[in-house]
């Protein structure tokens, strides 16, 4: 819950923006920052070390998946996360290319203005951005870009990237590495199918492609495990995480295999990044997770907002979709279930009519409603959210009718 200067209280189904996985305050990640402070606030990490930044990278070794050495480069934000991959996978490949997704997002420096592809706006009247980066068609099937149906099209998406895009005008031994989002966030909450992700990491293991897994608003707990990639039985190369590591202080990770952070010292660096007063609040925040069984709590919460959700789609025809894991999912809105045109002005109305009465929810892509309360919330509050929500909904589907 969270509460505005005249006092007024909002369920938040946006935990800030995909940050507050523990929930707003935690008493013990308070705690941690107020004792850090008094002991060490900076030092330069990148001359010499101190004991959180040290615990900390040997949890994230841990929690990520793949039981190979990693290595850890800490910074303060998603963008510097997945820049600190993409030119880590250019130093140790000598490899100019890169793939990424349409509709992708990884942040707004110009580096990551190139790899996002999610709205015109982030790019506009920003070029000429860093160049070599393709896009490839997401997996979204609802609205497939190639307009086919899972599962009888085969997955023409995976083999796209090998026929007409790596066989054709990519080549892949100049490719350094492919940034995959597992589930999109930005992009409208949309979950590719089973088998996709394995077909994909195949193409990739071939031409020594790496593939680098952005789990900075999907990771942290949010899907029912750590990693959103897990869902989908592979171990990426690279995986970045952000947003929730710290409960709202900036920090950021990049975990690669060890051999794949091979660059030189003085290659990258900055000033600030894995800064010990963060690292304690986010060692706090690995703890509570597994000590509240939060991974658990995300995936029970999360099968009961999907089935609530799914019955308001029986009810409402401008629900046409409901998808996701865990306690990250989309809800998007159509005009038309047939010709499925996006209801965007009617998603924003959704947002102003929840806000209006006591529940803060954000959009994603053209028309979805993004749940992702924090993962300790409870059925009383999902309830009371869903309850404004549904009422919200009911009065701008029957407008459409
Ligand atoms: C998947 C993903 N990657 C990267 C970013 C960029 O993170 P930041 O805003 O901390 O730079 C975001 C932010 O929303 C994100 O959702």
């Amino acid at each position: 819950m969270i509460k505005d200067v005249d006092g007024n209280e909002y369920v938040d189904f946006n935990s800030g923006l995909v940050v507050l996985n523990v929930g707003h305050c935690h008493p013990r990640v308070v705690k941690a920052i107020k004792d850090q402070a008094e002991k060490l606030i900076h030092y330069s990490w990148t001359d010499f070390y101190y004991k959180p930044i040290i615990d900390l990278g040997e949890q994230l070794t841990k929690i990520t998946p793949g039981s190979f050495n990693k290595k850890v480069f800490f910074s303060n934000s998603g963008a510097e996360a997945d820049e600190a991959a993409m030119k880590m996978t250019r130093w140790h490949s000598r490899r100019p290319l890169f793939l990424a997704y349409t509709s992708a997002f990884h942040g707004r420096s110009f580096a990551m203005m190139s790899l996002t592809a999610s709205k015109p706006v982030q790019r506009r009247h920003f070029f000429p951005l860093v160049p070599e980066v393709t896009h490839v068609p997401y997996p979204y099937c609802y609205r497939c870009p190639f307009h086919l149906a899972y599962p009888e099209c085969n997955m023409w998406c995976v083999d796209f990237i090998e026929e007409e895009v790596l066989q054709k005008y990519h080549p892949p031994e100049d490719t350094a590495a492919m940034f995959v989002e597992p589930i999109q966030g930005e992009g409208g909450y949309v979950v590719p199918p089973d088998g996709y992700f394995q077909r994909l990491k195949k193409i990739l293991e071939k031409h020594e492609i790496i593939m680098v897994d952005d789990e900075i608003q999907s990771g942290m707990g949010r899907t029912g495990k750590w990693f959103a990639m897990e869902h989908f039985g592979i171990t990426p190369d690279i995986v970045t995480v952000a947003k929730a590591l710290a409960s709202g202080l900036p920090l950021a990770a990049t975990v690669a295999k060890e051999e794949i952070m091979d660059w030189d010292g003085g290659s990258h660096a900055n000033t600030f990044g894995g800064n010990p007063v963060a690292c304690s609040a986010a060692l706090q925040v690995i703890d509570i997770i597994k000590e509240e069984k939060l991974l658990e709590n995300a995936t029970r919460q999360g099968a009961y907002l999907m089935k609530r959700l799914r019955e308001m789609q029986q009810k409402y025809s401008i629900i046409g979709d409901v998808r996701g894991r865990g306690l990250m999912i989309g809800a998007e809105l159509v005009k038309d279930q047939e010709t499925k045109a996006p209801a965007t002005d009617e998603a924003l109305d959704v947002m102003n009519k929840c806000f209006k009465r006591g529940v803060a929810i954000i959009t994603a892509g053209k028309s979805t409603m993004r749940f992702a309360p924090p993962l300790i919330v409870t059925h009383e509050i999902l309830d009371a959210g869903l309850e404004v929500f549904e009422g919200a909904v009911k009065e701008v589907d029957s407008k459409l009718k």
